[in-house]
């Protein structure tokens, strides 16, 4: 039987048959199988991703398929030398050995249980100057976000309270950075949103308890590509310096950058913007009162998402585990809520 969705697998190797056929169970795939050539070439073009037995990879390097994406080598440890020459002739990704290379395939067939689905938006939150509230309104606009479609909250800040704490989900078992800050192969965006701490549709990827050495970049990159391919929205608790935040700024639909309108406030907020590549993406949130938010706009150089009154009752509802939004309505969730709709729609930087 066909599936369009299906990954093609073809070898004449029984045992490695057998194991791909398990990897795929467990991963919630089901295999097409293709043991003629004229079947591999009719699946070639439209199998999400082909698994081709190194026992077959000469043959079908004779037949010089057409190129695409997603081709992977399987070979029994140690791959013959020739499958090597033969996988780069069919234009494959790479040389799966097993049984150490098992994880890799898993992670390949797990994602595709996912296929079809659009990767999620991702948006960041900074702060115009310490203390301006970005942590607690990431953290908002996630509480937000989580009511449309799965959501995780990334913090990338080590020296902040801990987005885990503001969401109250310290406790919650999970994976944090420590777990993920080594480059380590390709991570699915299911067993990213199944392993961090979660409470319905919110997750939070924080740090531990005493945050580890600085991440590694190759981590953090992949990371954010497996959260946008398991969410629907990522929102990304950015510091304000570091090296990690131009490129994850530059990842972002929205950057917003939350500012304090009074002289300093807006002096450091239009020192970040400055110091950014590609600010085109940046909206303002101006917190609490003072310079009028378009004058705040025009000496920051970009354009205002909205304005907020400072949110009463804030501390108090951290303390009773509810996270920044403890109802509908306020200025907090109301200004989460243009973030979230700005970053969804476009419509404040189009
Ligand atoms: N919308 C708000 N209304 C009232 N108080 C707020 C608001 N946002 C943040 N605060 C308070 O301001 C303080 C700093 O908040 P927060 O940690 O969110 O800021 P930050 O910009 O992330 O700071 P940092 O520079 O440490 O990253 C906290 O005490 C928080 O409770
Ligand atoms: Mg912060």
């Amino acid at each position: 039987m066909e599936h369009a969705q299906a990954p093609l697998v073809t070898t004449s190797d029984a045992a490695l048959a057998d194991e791909l056929t398990r990897l795929a169970a467990a991963a919630g795939a089901v295999i097409t199988s293709a043991s003629t050539t004229d079947a591999v070439l009719r699946g070639w073009t439209s199998a999400p991703v082909v698994l081709v037995g190194a026992d077959l990879a000469a043959t079908l390097a004779d037949l010089a398929p057409p190129r695409r994406p997603g081709v992977q080598v399987i070979a029994w440890a140690p791959a013959p030398p020739d499958t090597y020459r033969d996988a780069l002739v069919i234009g494959a990704e790479r040389v799966v050995e097993l049984p150490s290379g098992a994880e890799l395939v898993a992670e390949l067939l797990t994602d595709l249980g996912e296929a079809g689905r659009l990767d999620g938006s991702v948006l960041g939150v900074v702060g115009g100057c310490g203390g301006a509230g970005a942590t607690t309104l990431a953290c908002a606009v996630g509480q937000v976000a989580a009511a449309h479609g799965p959501t995780l909250v990334v913090d990338l800040d080590p020296l902040g309270p801990g987005c885990d704490r503001v969401l109250a989900l310290d406790d919650a078992p999970g994976v944090r950075w420590d777990s993920l800050g080594s480059a380590s192969g390709r991570l699915s965006g299911r067993s990213l949103r199944e392993a961090v701490p979660r409470r319905d549709g919110l997750g939070v990827l924080g740090w531990p308890a005493t945050p580890a050495a600085a991440l590694d970049t190759a981590a953090v990159r992949e990371t954010l590509s497996a959260a946008r391919r398991g969410h629907d929205t990522v929102v990304l608790d950015l510091p304000r310096a570091g090296d990690q935040v131009a490129e994850a700024a530059a990842g972002c639909a929205l950057v917003a950058l939350v500012v304090r309108p009074t002289v300093t406030g807006v002096a450091a907020a239009a020192r970040w913007v400055a110091a950014l590549p590609d600010p085109c993406r940046v909206g303002l949130v101006v917190r609490g009162h003072g310079a009028a938010p378009d004058r705040v706009a025009a000496l920051v150089g970009v354009p205002v998402i909205t304005a907020m009154s400072d949110q009463r009752g804030l501390a108090e509802a951290l303390d009773l585990g509810l996270g920044p939004v403890r109802s509908r309505r306020g200025p907090l969730v109301t200004a989460a809520r243009a973030v979230f709709a700005a970053a969804t729609e476009g419509s404040v930087l189009a």
